[in-house]
């Protein structure tokens, strides 16, 4: 019984962990990580990718230890489904269960680069999506690389995220729903699952 629910997380795991990191990510996981922890003391203040932009910067409240918009700063761009499209779960979940996490990270990031709330938002969903890769092309970015317009909704990683949500969701629901009204309880395998 044990050994059949560890096979299941198991292989729900490397499932997630598949479809999740895009190519780039799944080969050089370590040596990304290892840059972007070393470099993380002496980090540059990440340049803007529209320039244009010139509304007052969300400013930092010193009796709450809070940023607060400034008057012009404009409403949220899209919502917690926009960041799911652009950044798959993590940010997406980051956003329903601590909407002020969130929203903190936007502003700061506004207010150091001087930056569309669009544009901080796409930075924060990229990072809540894989901190040690957003953080690796900052780098590459300070470094004279072109800035990349983490605004846009990328077509491939919303099939992924879209791919992942249709084809995980209700794979959880089923194991769910054995857990919970089967006769085998917590003790359901992959052969349940998938003898629909
Ligand atoms: C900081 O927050 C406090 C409490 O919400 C508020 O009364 C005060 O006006 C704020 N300060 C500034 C500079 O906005």
């Amino acid at each position: 019984m044990v050994h059949r629910c560890r096979t299941l997380q198991s292989i729900l795991l490397l499932f997630l962990i598949g479809t999740l990191l895009p190519p780039s990510t799944a080969f050089a996981p370590h040596q990304r990580t290892a840059i972007a922890r070393t470099s993380l003391s002496a980090q540059p203040t990440p340049r803007r990718f529209d320039p244009s932009y010139k509304k007052k910067p969300p400013v930092f409240n010193k009796s709450t230890s809070l940023w607060e918009p400034s008057d012009e700063t404009e409403p949220e761009p899209y919502g917690p489904f926009g960041s799911f499209l652009r950044g798959g779960p993590s940010p997406f979940l980051v956003r329903v269960f601590q909407p002020s996490q969130y929203d903190q990270a936007v502003f700061k990031y506004m207010a150091q680069t001087s930056c569309s709330r669009a544009e901080a938002q796409g930075n924060m969903d990229a990072y809540f999506n894989n901190a040690a890769d957003w953080t690796y092309q900052k780098m590459q970015e300070a470094n004279g690389r072109p800035v990349i317009d983490y605004t846009q909704l990328k077509l491939k990683d919303a099939i992924l995220v879209i791919t992942w949500a249709l084809f995980v969701t209700p794979f959880l629901g089923r194991c769910g729903y054995l857990i919970a009204f089967g006769d085998k309880g917590w003790g359901i395998g992959l052969s349940d699952v998938f003898n629909i």
